[in-house]
């Protein structure tokens, strides 16, 4: 950690990041549009993971936004990947450490909620862990956490309410749900499906979850936004493929920048 953090703090000439932005699947390039920035590969940073997958480019992108310091992660780590669910949120643990505050969890999810379609935008109000891990499991790290974190209130209230009056201002059209993490890679079956939905899940997918219980422990302020990027499995007659999601995902980008940008700043 000490060699991740003074690399990382090598780059950055004492700039702080108040809040961070996990771009999810297809949504990565919202990064790019910031010519003033620090880009760093997850690569070359001691400590971090390659990423596997297309459509997450893996860079730490550090920048500003109306005055707000502000970093991307254009790509996560997925524990599919095989990567320990510690690696996982290996990178929030950094960022917390570099002094941030907020973080926004995106991800490409499919819709569960039948009034869902491919495009629709979900502000998370709530997360099912179905990954049957947790990110906290092992010695507790008394400098971060508490060693049973509370979690009645992960997504914090008063983001969620500023997004929502945001995306109305903004005349972008938000549902508001609950989303389901589980490992993936495989998709889900239809009877699995349906049984998520007896749970009362409105979107289903393979991130998220741990990251959002890391920051929650942590005392970061957590805001989470899913793109709804396929129906899931029974609930359309096309098979899902990863394929359809970056293509639903790049859809929808321009709506998804928008906000993502405008809640950065009024947060
Ligand atoms: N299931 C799980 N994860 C996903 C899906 C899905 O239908 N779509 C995008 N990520």
């Amino acid at each position: 950690m000490e060699a991740t953090l003074n690399y990382i703090k090598s780059k950055l000439d004492n700039f702080i990041p108040e809040t961070a932005c996990i771009l999810g699947s297809g949504l990565g390039e919202l990064a790019d549009e910031f010519s003033d920035s620090i880009k760093i590969g997850f690569s070359e940073i001691p400590g971090f993971k390659r990423t596997t997958i297309d459509g997450h480019a893996g860079n730490l992108v550090f920048t500003k936004l109306n005055n707000k310091n502000i970093v991307f992660m254009q790509g996560r780590y997925h524990y599919y990947e095989g990567h320990t669910i510690k690696d996982v949120v290996f990178p929030i643990k950094v960022l917390k450490l570099l002094g941030l505050k907020n973080l926004i969890i995106t991800n490409a999810a499919g819709g569960l909620n039948q009034n869902y379609t491919p495009r629709t935008l979900m502000i998370i109000n709530d997360h099912i862990n179905f990954t049957g891990t947790n990110p906290l499991i092992g010695p507790n790290e008394e400098n971060m956490g508490v060693r049973f974190p509370d979690m009645s209130e992960v997504y914090n209230k008063k983001l969620i309410e500023k997004a929502n009056e945001i995306a109305r201002d903004l005349n972008i059209h938000v549902e508001n749900g609950v989303y389901i993490g589980v490992t993936g890679p495989s998709y889900e079956t239809p009877s699995e499906i349906r049984m998520f939905r007896n749970f009362g899940a409105s979107a289903i997918g393979m991130s998220t979850v741990n990251e959002a219980i890391y920051a929650n422990y942590c005392g970061l302020k957590v805001l989470g936004i899913s793109c709804i990027t396929n129906c899931a499995a029974g609930l359309s007659k096309t098979k899902l493929s990863h394929v359809e999601v970056v293509e639903t995902a790049n859809r929808v980008k321009t709506e998804f920048k928008t906000l993502v940008k405008n809640i950065i700043q009024k947060i």
